[in-house]
Order: C-alpha cells, then sequence, then structure tokens
C-alpha cells in the first residue's frame, strides 16, 4: 500500500489525523489529509467550549463541517471529547456540584443525540488522572467519584451505536503509576458493567528516542479487560523514526488496537509545531518518520 490509511486497513485498522475546521480551506493541508488518512478527529470542534459555548445552547458549526469533509472523502470521525476539565465554557467553568452534575449528563446526550449514529468513536472522557495514579481534581472530580461512570452510562443511553472510549496521555508507561490508576478503573468498570469500550493512549512522546518502558505490553493488558485500544493523537519530538516506527509495530502487535491517529497533518499545523513532531513538513513532503510508520503498517 502506498497510504497510511490503506496500509492500516491492510490488517482491518485505520489511520487518522486531526482536523482543525479552520485548515479547510487550505488545499494543500486537505490533500493530503484526504489521500493518507481514512479517520479523523475534530481537533477542537467537538469540545465542550465549542459545542456549548452558552448553557444550554449548541452550535455544532464547526464540527459538522469536519464531519461533513471527513465522510464526503470516505472517513469516518472518531468524538473528541465529551467531558473535560479543560476547554470547558466558561459558564460551566464556574458551576459545580449538582448543577454541573446536571449539566454535564445534559451535554453528553444533546451533543450525542447530534451525532446519533454518525460517529466510529467518542472520547466520553479525557484526561482524568493524576501523574500519581490518583483522581484529577477539577470541578467535575468534585461532584463525586463516580462522576466518569455516570458520564459512561448517559453516553451508552444516548447512541448505543458508537464505541465509547476513555482517553488520556502518559499512560503508555506500564510501570508507570498513571497507566496503572487508569488500568484499575477500567477493569473495575467491566467487573461492574459500566459500558466502556475502549481505552485511547495519546501517545504524545516528548523527547527520548526509544519507547516508553513496555509499550505494548501496556496496549495488550488492556485489550486483556476487554477493550479496544487505539493510539489517538500521536506526535513525537523530532519525529523520532525509532518512536514512531516502533509505536506503529506496537499497535500492529495487538489485535485490539485498532487504530493510528496522529495528531496533525504537517508540522506547521501541530500544536507542538516547534518540535517538528508530525509526519510531513511544513511544505507537505513525507518525513522519514512517514516511511518507519508505512513500513510498520
Ligand atoms: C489541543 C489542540 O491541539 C490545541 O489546538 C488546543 O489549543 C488545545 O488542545 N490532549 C487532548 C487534545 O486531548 O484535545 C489536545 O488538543 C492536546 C492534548
Amino acid at each position: 500500500a502506498t497510504t497510511l490509511g490503506a496500509a492500516a486497513a491492510q490488517s482491518g485498522r485505520y489511520f487518522g489525523t486531526a482536523i482543525a475546521a479552520g485548515r479547510l480551506g487550505d488545499s494543500a493541508y486537505t490533500t493530503i489529509a484526504a489521500r493518507e488518512f481514512n479517520m479523523v478527529t475534530p481537533e477542537n470542534e467537538m469540545k465542550p467550549d465549542a459545542t456549548e459555548p452558552q448553557q444550554n445552547q449548541f452550535n455544532f458549526t464547526a464540527g459538522d463541517q469536519i464531519y461533513n469533509w471527513a465522510t464526503s472523502h470516505g472517513m469516518r470521525v472518531r468524538g473528541h471529547t465529551l467531558a473535560w476539565h479543560s476547554q470547558q465554557p466558561g459558564w460551566m467553568q464556574s458551576l459545580s456540584g449538582t448543577a454541573l452534575r446536571n449539566a454535564m449528563i445534559n451535554h453528553i446526550q444533546k451533543v450525542m443525540a447530534h451525532y446519533q449514529g454518525k460517529l466510529a468513536y467518542w472520547d466520553v472522557v479525557n484526561e482524568a488522572f493524576n501523574e500519581d495514579g490518583s483522581r484529577r481534581q477539577s470541578n467535575l472530580q468534585g461532584t463525586g467519584n463516580d462522576w466518569i461512570e455516570v458520564a459512561f452510562r448517559t453516553a451508552r443511553a444516548a447512541d448505543p451505536s458508537t464505541k465509547l472510549c476513555y482517553n488520556d496521555y502518559n499512560i503508555e508507561n506500564w510501570s508507570y503509576a498513571k497507566t496503572q490508576g487508569v488500568y484499575n478503573m477500567v477493569k473495575d468498570f467491566k467487573s461492574r458493567g459500566v459500558p466502556i469500550d475502549c481505552v485511547g493512549l495519546q501517545t504524545h512522546f516528548t523527547g527520548g528516542s526509544s519507547l516508553p518502558s513496555n509499550f505494548q505490553t501496556t496496549l495488550s493488558s488492556f485489550a486483556a479487560l476487554g477493550v479496544d485500544v487505539a493510539l489517538t493523537e500521536a506526535d513525537v519530538t523530532n519525529a523520532s523514526t525509532t518512536q514512531y516506527g516502533g509505536l506503529t509495530q506496537a499497535c500492529v502487535n495487538v489485535p485490539r488496537c485498532v487504530g493510528i491517529t496522529v495528531w496533525g497533518v504537517r508540522d506547521s499545523d501541530s500544536w507542538r509545531s516547534s518540535e517538528s513532531p508530525l509526519l510531513f513538513d511544513g511544505s507537505g513532503n513525507k518525513k522519514a518518520a512517514y516511511t518507519s510508520v508505512l513500513n510498520a503498517l
């Protein structure tokens, strides 16, 4: 295969990218994206501050723009994200307790109703753990430790057709406390029947040249709990070919690793653009890391 999407599809996987609505008018950008990828994650457009700017007043314009672009190019879409401590609209930041709990539930119901039956996955909850494996203190956590399972139960009822994911960063190293914290939550959810279908490992690698220790063990251990795993926001400092090839190989080696998404198209599109962490340079040329990924798929 000669593109990332087609190469991933040979083993039933997808290869995706984050897409920004504001760049859809850039034909150099859309040409690469349409050619190489078969899954799209809206980079910011389906986050709570974008979809519910005023309480109970929803705006799906930018999210729909990305959805329509993706599906018109035969790509599927991962929704990102419904409940998160960051990128909350101002009105939500100032809520707490029952009012916030109810607002979270309403947000999940309304946003999922809009996209009902359309999205392959939803990142229901994003980044709810601290580095030491404890729960992150946030206004959502302040509503009670059960807020995550409430979010997942609400999501399942709102759209039973989409796969529900927990998504986080720094959960790639199996020996790391945060990885174990998330693992124990997923294990608990599976044992109690809380609906969860997948774990997204963001895979933002910073520095170094090797993979986080036991990365493949992390993927297979989550998978053994009965969930799919995916690498959801991959980017790598200076696009290390060893790390890009290795993260791809780790996913390919784990049957329930369903796909890889890189967090942008060209280095110039990246939220970490000064680190040149993506597979295409600012001029749209394939970098060495592109070849490492393609060869590993
Ligand atoms: C980032 C976007 O790339 C930026 O454009 C935005 O300013 C901040 O958020 N973890 C996530 C993503 O789950 O949503 C974040 O995306 C990167 C870290």
